[in-house]
């Protein structure tokens, strides 16, 4: 990955989870991003992706910062945020414009996507981002990037991503209280996807499913660009409950036992295989079979496969899945999960970890931190693009000093946007 800039940046990505709060620090230059340091913190301020407690979810946003900045050596002062939970939707929209010149250019872009932008949003909902899907020059369409070609008529065919007003907002003033600036708000899922998914295989069409703690997130590629996103609201924490359920144990418990001896397909565990449960308050523990853990975990993981695929089927993409499916985030890494994907989806999958960084990779070498390094990643796009647009205007690329407050075009209007509003 290649990065229009002419100084080295340090970009946060801030990932709000149902389960932690985890802040990755990248230092982006124009050939990659280092990763200098990340602090995660458990959090119990959110549900199912949402901010159900404030104090909770700053508390943790302070930790996880101040790790991070204790790790990188530097001082952070404005973070892409992540956001997600169900409320999220995305439709399709369409927009035109006449080309100003003889050939499109970058600023023809941004016309045409205000104009497919411009649709009445409920007063509750905002728009969050706006996902060209193809572009058509003139009558020739399935164009993934028009600049420099010649037309008249650009039009975008764009996904439009809204999101509650009232969760964004939530998200922002939690991190405003940390004394925090938001460069971005930016959806969670989008993040995380982008973050595992290889070039080829965006091309070719995939499907991504992020299970978290509360949630699992499903992302589809079709054609080169974003079909679809939605929100699956159970994820780890409900098979945790089950089993607490299930084998009458403390959460504590069931969550150590789904994680050291989980599996999600009850015929991949042997017949001698035996776990230890401790019981509740005044009740022993007693060895079962390991099979039993199976049987409690696979009908919800089950569950949540089924689900992704109906909605796949739904969208009439299937066969357009040619890569087959990406899991993520930390409960993709029970054992069992990817056969039990392939077994259910019918296609085939694989695990996804963070790509496309360097520097000290160890820290968020795994599929929980999926979407924070892709909030780095997007947070690198985004001065990336600033800085195209700003080179088009015939100015000379920003040289942001490390580390000052900075002004993302988009991220500014959205969260003025929301000051004004509430
Ligand atoms: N080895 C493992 N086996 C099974 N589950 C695991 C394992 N490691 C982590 N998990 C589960 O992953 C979940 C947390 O994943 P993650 O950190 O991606 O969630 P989150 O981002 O906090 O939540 P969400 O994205 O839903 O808001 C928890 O339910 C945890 O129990
Ligand atoms: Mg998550």
């Amino acid at each position: 990955m290649r990065y229009a800039l002419n100084s080295t940046e340090i970009v946060v990505g801030l990932d709000l989870g149902s389960t932690k709060v985890t802040a990755v620090v990248g230092e982006v230059d124009a050939d990659c991003i280092r990763i200098l340091g990340a602090g995660t913190v458990p959090c119990r301020g959110l549900r199912k992706g949402v901010v159900s407690n404030i104090e909770y979810t700053v508390r943790a946003i302070r930790e996880a910062v101040d790790a991070a900045e204790n790790m990188a050596g530097v001082q952070i002062s404005t973070v892409y945020a992540g956001v997600a939970g169900s409320h999220v939707r995305s439709h399709v929209s369409d927009g035109v414009c006449a080309i100003a010149g003889r050939e499109v250019t970058r600023a023809d872009l941004e016309r045409v996507l205000e104009g497919a932008r411009a649709i009445p949003v409920d007063a509750d909902r905002m728009l969050l981002h706006a996902l060209a899907r193809e572009y058509v020059v003139d009558n020739q369409d399935g164009i993934r990037d028009p600049v420099g070609m010649s037309g008249v008529r650009l039009q975008a065919r764009v996904n439009l991503v809204t999101a509650a007003a009232s969760c964004v907002q939530n998200v922002i003033r939690c991190v405003e209280r940390c004394e925090l600036e938001v460069a971005e708000v930016v959806l969670q899922p989008l993040a995380a996807a982008d973050a595992v998914l290889s070039e080829d295989e965006k091309e070719i069409g995939v499907a991504v499913l992020d299970i978290g703690g509360g949630t699992s997130d499903l992302v589809l590629y079709a054609d080169g660009g974003i079909a679809h996103v939605s929100v699956i609201p159970a994820g780890g924490n409900n098979i945790t409950a089950d089993l607490a359920a299930g084998l009458r144990t403390p959460m504590g418990e069931a969550e150590r036992l789904k994680c050291n001896q989980g599996c999600a397909l009850g015929r991949m565990i042997g017949e001698d295989e035996e776990v230890e449960v401790p019981g509740v308050r005044g009740h022993g523990s007693r060895r079962v079979a390991r099979r039993l853990l199976g049987d409690i975990i696979e009908p919800r993981v089950e569950e949540i496969f089924a689900e992704a695929r109906r909605r796949i089927e739904e969208l009439g993409l299937l066969e357009q899945m040619a890569s087959g499916c990406v899991l993520t985030g930390g409960a993709a890494l029970m054992e069992g999960m990817v056969e039990c994907a392939e077994e259910v989806l019918g296609m085939p999958v694989r695990l996804g970890m963070p790509e496309g960084i360097d520097g000290m990779v160890q820290l968020v070498q795994a599929p929980r931190f999926a979407a924070a390094v892709g909030l780095v990643r997007y947070g690198a796009q985004a001065l990336s693009d600033a800085a195209l647009r700003e080179r088009d205007r015939g100015a000379p690329a920003p040289a942001v000093l490390r580390d000052a407050p900075r002004e993302s075009a988009r991220g500014r209007g959205l969260i003025d946007w929301l000051r004004a509003a509430f």
